[in-house]
């Protein structure tokens, strides 16, 4: 069966090729940006293979009660928006997707929010919103027949590289800044077979590194400058309309890193919206750590015309990036979708991560981003009160153990970031007591925590 329906458009010059003509580092050969995946089939002139809204919607739904593995996973129940493989029988899956999307009443309370919700893509197989990215582009790597696949990564993209490479049979290198990743991330990569190089270079030089080692050797780069990775990762925009009954909400808030998460996320809605299947797309805002904010400071500069990379600092180690990849296409998707551009002080990165977990949610604090930011956006008067808005949770909270635990040790935050905010912090903090074995100083323990 053929089911590949797809070419790849340069996002920067337009010019086409067909897929399987990609350069190794994912770059035009005319202006150096980046594809974007495009289904000509799809057009309303062409329209041959234009998909009908209606039955999809039936389609989809019919899937989650199948038999079939396929359709256990959240990214290739919607594979008639993602045929991008020769066969769909080669698909590497580890059932990804699916994802919840859980309420948060008391946010939405403390915020004057009527509906407010969590999309925790860290509820992955490997705990991040990476595999449903690394599904599609892993299919892809093993169907093209390489051996050896390859990324640099804060983390969360090795974790899943390295699984997705070990279910396909394909050997995997990782690239890491050395002492800049969090341990649950690293020991991922490790327990699943890949070759882990930490290297005395930051996210952005680990990437131009491997940038240059693929034009050398036949490896395949995994990295989201791969346009099937974001096809993979657009279709939690189709859970998020599907569980909204195919309305979509307001607003759309996700954490920006390299910042290929918010353009797929966009690409999805935008796909969705030109096939019929909503009305209208969110808008889309994209926060960052005040410490990694090079797309916060070109919107505010010169409108998204040009990007000056930053040195990046922040305790989120997952968007500690200066000199994003995707950058064109998440302005794009701000700007189209009538979206912000926001930084939060690690402070507030701090704090909401604490919030979320008192309500029962744990994420990353790269994924806390999206509360801190739209805590300003409310403020700003940029969020209504009767309006929807669908934070993305990006990771799990156990891949970076350690950041909670300091925070509640009170050793996360220092005597200056925590001025002014020392009451919040303090009616957030839960540190473990050590406490004598027997019944009395136990319920003391419960009386001084009331
Ligand atoms: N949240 C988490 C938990 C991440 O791991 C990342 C990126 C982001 C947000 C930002 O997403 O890059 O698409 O804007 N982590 C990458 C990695 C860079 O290597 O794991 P983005």
């Amino acid at each position: 069966m053929n089911d590949n329906l797809h070419q790849l458009r340069c996002f920067g010059c337009g010019a086409r090729i067909a897929g399987a003509e990609a350069q190794p580092d994912f770059r035009c050969a005319v202006c150096g940006d980046l594809f974007e995946v495009e289904y000509p089939g799809w057009s309303q002139r062409q329209g041959h293979d234009r998909p009908n809204p209606g039955a999809l919607k039936w389609l989809w739904r019919e899937r989650r009660c199948s038999a079939e593995t396929l359709d256990h996973s959240g990214v290739w129940r919607f594979r008639e928006l993602l045929p991008i493989l020769e066969s769909f029988g080669d698909a590497v899956t580890l059932q990804e997707g699916n994802t919840p999307l859980y309420p948060l009443t008391r946010a939405a309370k403390a915020l004057g929010i009527d509906q407010l919700y969590a999309k925790h893509q860290g509820m992955n197989p490997t705990g991040s919103f990476k595999d449903t990215g690394m599904t599609a582009a892993m299919s892809v790597a093993k169907e093209r027949g390489f051996e050896w696949v390859a990324c640099a990564s804060t983390g969360n993209t090795s974790a899943a590289m390295a699984a997705y490479a070990a279910r396909a049979g394909l050997r995997s290198l990782v690239l890491i800044p050395e002492g800049k990743i969090a341990w649950g991330k690293l020991s991922q990569a490790m327990d699943y077979g890949a070759v882990t190089c930490q290297l005395k270079a930051d996210f952005d030089g680990c990437l131009t590194l491997l940038t240059q080692i693929v034009r050398e050797a036949p490896i395949y780069l995994l990295n989201s400058v791969n346009p099937y990775r974001l096809e993979g990762q657009k279709t939690p925009a189709f859970e998020i309309a599907e569980a909204f009954d195919w309305n979509v909400p307001d607003h759309l808030i996700v954490p920006g890193g390299n910042l290929g998460n918010s353009s797929a996320l966009g690409k999805g809605f935008r796909e969705l919206k030109e096939l019929g299947l909503v009305a209208r797309m969110p808008r889309i805002s994209v926060i960052q750590a005040a410490g990694a904010n090079p797309l916060v400071r070109s919107l505010a500069e010169n409108h998204g015309a040009s990007l000056e990379p930053v040195e990046a600092h922040t305790r989120a180690t997952a968007i500690r990036i200066g000199n994003p990849a995707s950058w064109r296409k998440a302005a794009r998707i701000i700007q189209d979708t009538g979206g912000w551009c926001l930084d939060v002080t690690e402070t507030e990165i701090a704090i909401a991560k604490a919030e979320l977990g008192s309500e029962g949610l744990g994420c990353e604090p790269a994924s806390a981003v999206t509360l801190a930011g739209l805590k300003k956006l409310r403020a700003e008067g940029n969020v209504a009160s009767g309006e929807s808005v669908v934070l993305v949770l990006t990771g799990h909270t156990l891949k970076d153990a350690d950041y909670t635990i300091d925070f509640h040790r009170g050793t996360l935050l220092s005597d200056e970031e925590k001025a002014g905010h020392e009451k919040e912090i303090d009616s957030l903090r839960r540190n473990a007591q050590v406490v004598e074995a027997t019944p009395a100083a136990v319920l003391a323990a419960l009386k001084g925590s009331a």
